[in-house]
């Protein structure tokens, strides 16, 4: 038993849907969310800058003596989760990995897209599970232009989101793609609408393989919380406008405590 926190950080909203999944599972753990919206969108940003915030933001997570963290964010576990485990290795991490392999395991056609932000893309780890697990399919990188932002300002099924979606998917869509990864976890939440848009297009979402992963991690280091479970947040912008958002997207707000 270690009733201390999970650490867990996105650039913004996006690892609301990992921790949605981790607290299913496991509720009596307490999670330090770290949300940070002052550098906000980290998939533009070249990996360096990207890179130098994830150090920063596990250094302030492990001065709250986090016994794992969670990177919910694929652009940051692209451009800093081997160098993070490499730097801490007293620490346990674990990352978002692009969901390459079940989407080649169960796509028909054989073509699937992977919708992610530049960063992500680019990155090495997206490169890797496409050699290991994508042979025999044809991946195809669409850069989600303007969608993480959309999702940041609480616009899931807007016109202009859903314009854009058919925009970025469609040609994929007519060239026989059956199945999209959703490659950066802002985009868990356009899941509902990619599949209205999309009629029997598959979409591939990590954040309940990768809170199952931190549950299993926690439970193999014998690490379980006895409880009470809840969400503490350091938000290192505007957390009054953050904490608005995270009601939006259907989390209780009020039984949220400040942590900075
Ligand atoms: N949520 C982040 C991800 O998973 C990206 C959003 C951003 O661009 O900051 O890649």
């Amino acid at each position: 038993m270690d009733a201390r926190p999970v650490g867990m950080f996105d650039s913004g909203v996006g690892g609301l849907a990992v921790l949605r999944a981790f607290r299913e599972l496991a509720p009596a753990e307490r999670v330090l969310y770290f949300a940070d919206t002052a550098w906000f969108p980290y998939g533009p940003r070249p990996a360096a800058e990207v890179r130098k915030r994830a150090f920063a933001i596990t250094h302030r997570l492990l001065e709250s003596d986090v016994k794992l963290v969670v990177v919910a964010c694929n652009t940051a576990s692209a451009a800093a989760l081997a160098d993070l485990r490499e730097a801490f290795p007293g620490v346990p991490f674990v990352g978002m990995v692009p969901g390459v392999k079940p989407a080649a395991q169960q796509s028909r056609s054989r073509r699937v897209v992977v919708l992610a932000t530049p960063g992500t893309l680019d990155g090495d780890l997206l490169q890797r599970v496409v050699e290991e697990f994508g042979r025999g399919t044809q991946v195809v990188r669409v850069a989600g232009h303007g969608l993480a932002e959309a999702v940041e300002a609480g616009e899931v099924s807007s016109p202009a989101v859903r314009a854009r979606l058919r925009e970025l998917l469609g040609p994929e869509v007519a060239r026989g793609a059956d199945t999209v990864v959703l490659g950066c976890t802002h985009y868990a939440f356009l899941g509902p609408v990619i599949a209205a848009e999309f009629p029997g297009i598959a979409t591939v979402d990590t954040s309940v393989p990768v809170a199952r992963r931190a549950v299993d991690l926690l439970r193999e280091m014998d690490a379980l919380s006895p409880g009470p479970g809840g969400i503490d947040l350091i938000v290192s912008q505007d957390p009054e406008e953050f904490r608005r958002r995270m009601g939006q997207l259907g989390f209780s707000a009020a039984r949220e405590e400040a942590a900075t």
